[in-house]
């Protein structure tokens, strides 16, 4: 028998793999077209071995941006009956067809990573998307930001799509009269690791809700059932728009609008504080109630530039109860299921933006705890799409083309820890 490649080897053939020439998958099968925050974090992966590549994945994704300025959470370049909702179910009408809907605004940050690695070749590449990058933040401020913090439409949006969180304000979303579908998801994954069926009724009826509405942001706005602040779009687009200033300033453009952004969103994430949970929560705009449930985008708050001893405590306390951080929800919590998505398992992507966001506020120990439990759980475990927290067992998709670039960029021990475009906000 071969020897297993190096895990740098395997990180690489994973994420040439699952290239579809222009755009990379975030595993085939289960999910076999362009992920927006899959391929942003992809393309930092990539940019290790082919940073030309890297800034092609960018440009493929912006490509699919909507005239409003909005850039979906799929891209659906090449029909694949693997998954569901395919294109019908969405309607969007938009060529190439894609999804109605966003996710967080990881593209700013990766370009800014990008054009760190060699400035003088990526400076053209970032002129061709920066006012695209521009467009889509323009749209969040307009859209989404209400109170300050971002508003989500669908618990897809914010990528913890059944995270504790939108227990509460998913039961305001009424399912009967769904059109009839069938699941994709559970050809390719134990169910058990998977939302479960009336999370995705609703998910279905928000979707038929947009439709119907015709995507139309206004309406949406005010009569989606599903409205809630979420600190996952909201860290990662202030995070987003600190780079995107940078960006701004290297092309010599103006910031003005950038700086109310962020003074904006820097007013919104207090929002989010959750005096009783003593930490950044969701908060349900129709309900108007917080979700009161810790989650790992909860610790995003460094990444996005915004220290917090109070973060800093239950962080530690949390690590304690596990034997691999950063669980998406604390054990002993009400929902919280070791190996169910994101009711529980560890996801590297997390981990890494927590991980450095931590690093450039000098918090080392824990930084280095976080980096150093994501190597053990990918060289235990392998390249998967999640882990569960308590025994480091791989769960959900394997082959995972972020957790590949996470490794690569960031986790593998052939890179060095400043030696990564996340730390410095
Ligand atoms: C899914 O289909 O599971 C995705 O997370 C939706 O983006």
């Amino acid at each position: 028998m071969d020897a297993p490649l190096p895990l740098d080897d395997q990180a690489r053939s994973i994420l040439a793999a699952n290239c579809r020439g222009t755009y990379t998958l975030p595993t085939s099968g289960l999910y076999p077209y362009q992920w927006n925050w899959d391929s942003a974090f992809s393309a930092s992966g990539i940019a290790r071995f082919d940073l030309d590549r890297a800034w092609t994945e960018l440009e493929t994704l912006f490509s699919a941006q909507w005239p409003n300025g909005m850039v979906p959470h799929i891209v659906f370049h090449q029909f694949d009956e693997s998954y569901f909702p395919g294109p019908d179910a969405w309607g969007t009408g938009h060529q190439p067809p894609t999804s109605g809907i966003t996710q967080p605004p990881a593209a700013a940050t990766i370009a800014r990573r990008l054009l760190r690695q060699d400035p003088k070749a990526g400076r053209h590449r970032l002129a061709g998307v920066f006012s695209k990058i521009l467009a889509w933040h323009r749209w969040f401020d307009l859209y989404r930001c209400e109170h300050g913090a971002v508003a989500a439409s669908h618990p897809w949006e914010t990528g913890r799509d059944n995270a504790p969180d939108w227990d509460g304000p998913l039961e305001a979303v009424d399912v009967v009269g769904i059109e009839p579908f069938v699941r994709r998801d559970l050809q390719h994954v134990d169910p058990e690791m998977r939302p479960t069926k009336i999370d995705y009724d609703r998910y279905m009826a928000l979707v038929q809700f947009g439709r119907d509405a015709g995507w139309d942001e206004d309406v949406i706005r005010a009569r989606s059932p599903f409205r809630v602040a979420d600190p996952t779009l909201t860290f990662i687009l202030l995070r987003a728009n600190l780079d995107l200033r940078v960006l701004a300033v290297e092309l010599g453009r103006p910031t003005d609008e950038i700086d109310r952004w962020i003074a904006r969103l820097r007013q919104g994430a207090e929002a989010l504080w959750n005096p009783d949970l003593e930490a950044y929560d969701s908060y349900d705009l129709r309900g108007q109630r917080f979700a009161g449930t810790l989650s790992n985008a909860s610790f995003l708050c460094w990444y996005a530039g915004v220290d917090n001893p109070g973060m800093v405590a239950r962080l530690e306390s949390l690590l304690g109860e596990v034997s691999y951080g950063v669980p998406s929800h604390p054990p002993g919590s009400r929902g919280f299921e070791p190996r169910r998505y994101w009711r529980g398992p560890v996801w590297a992507i997390m981990n890494m933006m927590i991980g450095t966001g931590l690093a450039g506020f000098g918090h080392h120990a824990l930084a280095s705890r976080i980096r150093c439990d994501t190597r053990r759980l990918i060289a235990g475990g392998g390249f998967s799409e999640y882990f569960d927290p308590l025994d480091g067992s791989p769960a959900g998709g394997g082959s995972f083309s972020w957790t590949a670039a996470v490794w690569l960029d960031w986790a593998s021990p052939s890179t060095m820890e400043d030696d990564h475009g996340f730390a410095k906000t």
